[in-house]
């Protein structure tokens, strides 16, 4: 990995929604002493930003021309990096039906993700990462090694969003995620895939240590000096 403009490394997550990701790349970090990264969180903030500026979430003119507005940066906390919107993070609101009912709308205007690719691209000059989402591996970080694509069946997904007292089609953001033109939901290249319907978290992420150690993730200091 010779010539890489930084020192750092990323561990790419993605997977549709409540495959159990953000969970696992939660513990993931923790374990490895990385900053985790929920890419989700940056759609759902422009996404936010457009409903409460009382915009139209369907026309790309108008959620371009709230995003050019918006002062969107990230802070880490308790080694999981938060998205901020003016210097403040959005809370809970993010995770709101209304929120969950047009991000993947947004996330489909190729302008809104450039600028999310960029932010998310640019933490990895400060920290190694953990970082989920739905085009880490295909399109953020394509070059990294270390990609974990996490399935889990539709039942188990809506299932899991219902016991968290949520109410998120699950199914119609797949079919949006997967089906828009610009970085769509894929299994990217070079991917393990885990389907974690019958799985705890514990054993997802015992089987992505696992992975990490095959791949070379324990060792690529000296692979770096090697190489
Ligand atoms: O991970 P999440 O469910 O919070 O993500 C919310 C939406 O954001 C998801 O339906 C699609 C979009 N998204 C995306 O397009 N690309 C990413 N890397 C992460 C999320």
């Amino acid at each position: 990995m010779a010539n890489r403009p930084t020192p750092f490394d990323a561990i790419a997550i993605d997977g549709p929604a409540a495959s159990g990701k953000s969970t696992v790349a939660k513990v993931l970090a923790q374990t490895l002493g990385l900053t985790m990264v929920n890419s989700g969180e940056m759609y759902r903030a422009v996404t936010l930003s457009v409903l409460q500026h009382g915009a139209n979430p369907s026309s790309a003119d108008e959620v371009l021309g709230i995003l050019r507005g918006l002062e969107l940066s990230c802070t880490v906390e308790g080694g999981v990096s938060r998205i901020l919107v003016s210097g403040e993070h959005p809370g809970e609101a993010l995770r709101s039906e209304t929120v969950n009912a047009s991000v993947s709308g947004v996330a489909a205007i190729p302008e809104v993700r450039l600028q999310l690719v960029d932010l998310q691209r640019s933490l990895l000059k400060q920290s190694d990462l953990v970082m989920e989402g739905r085009d880490i591996g295909s399109v953020v970080f394509p070059e990294t090694p270390y990609k974990i694509y996490i399935e889990a069946s539709e039942s188990v997904r809506s299932e899991r969003r219902a016991a968290e007292g949520l109410t998120d089609s699950v199914s119609e953001r797949d079919r949006l995620d997967r089906s828009r033109k610009t970085a769509p939901l894929v299994v990217p290249d070079g991917a393990v895939v885990i389907d974690s319907s019958q799985l705890t978290i514990d054993e997802v992420v015992e089987h992505s240590l696992s992975n990490l150690r095959e791949l070379g993730w324990f060792t690529r200091n000296s692979q770096d000096v090697e190489g």
